[in-house]
């Protein structure tokens, strides 16, 4: 399985001299978004993870089956307002302005050990936000998994000094 094949490069896209990764071709594909799971699940099957975070929107799409390949609790990173019990929330900054992300308090304790998922990682701003909501709670970041890297910017770097576990299916 080429995964690059369903991965579509969309030019001027949110913005000119923006490149979007457009991942909906692998879930057109049944074969290709199974790839993506069953090789998540082989990475992280032995991993201990006991809960999956992922971030709205597109985390959401692989996290959610491949928690329950794994047999793990899901759970659901937020834009603010969105979650209806008590929320705890962070705020990081981007390139230009902030941004906020919510999880509820009671969604993952100290002895959880954690995996993060997601589609993409571009600035690793998003990863790193969730880095730091979980790491409040006391709990393990075991990995981070994600299916593309945009390798020409510094995620890897963000995660490095975080020093969590990355893995792209796609590079
Ligand atoms: C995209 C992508 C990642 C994030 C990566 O999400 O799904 O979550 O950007 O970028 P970063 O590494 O620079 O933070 P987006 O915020 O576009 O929202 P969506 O998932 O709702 O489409
Ligand atoms: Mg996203």
């Amino acid at each position: 399985m080429n995964l690059r094949h369903y991965v579509r490069d969309i030019p001027d896209y949110p913005k000119k001299g923006i490149t979007f990764f457009d991942i909906t071709p692998i879930l057109k594909s049944p074969e290709a978004f199974q790839y993506c799971i069953d090789r998540f699940a082989d990475l992280y099957g032995e991993s201990g993870a006991t809960k999956i975070v992922a971030a709205d929107a597109r985390g959401f799409i692989f996290g959610a089956p491949l928690a329950l390949k794994l047999g793990i609790g899901f759970v659901p990173i937020r834009k603010p307002g969105k979650l209806p019990y008590k929320n705890r929330c962070v705020t990081y900054d981007l390139e230009y302005g902030t941004d906020t992300l919510c999880m509820h308090v009671d969604a993952i304790n100290a002895d959880d050990k954690v995996l993060i998922i997601d589609d993409l990682m571009a600035t690793g701003g998003t990863a790193e936000g969730m880095i730091k909501l979980i790491r409040e709670v006391g709990a393990e970041i075991v990995a981070a998994g994600f299916v593309v890297q945009l390798t020409y910017l510094d995620g890897d770097e963000v995660m490095k000094a975080n020093d969590v576990r990355c893995d792209y299916l796609l590079e």
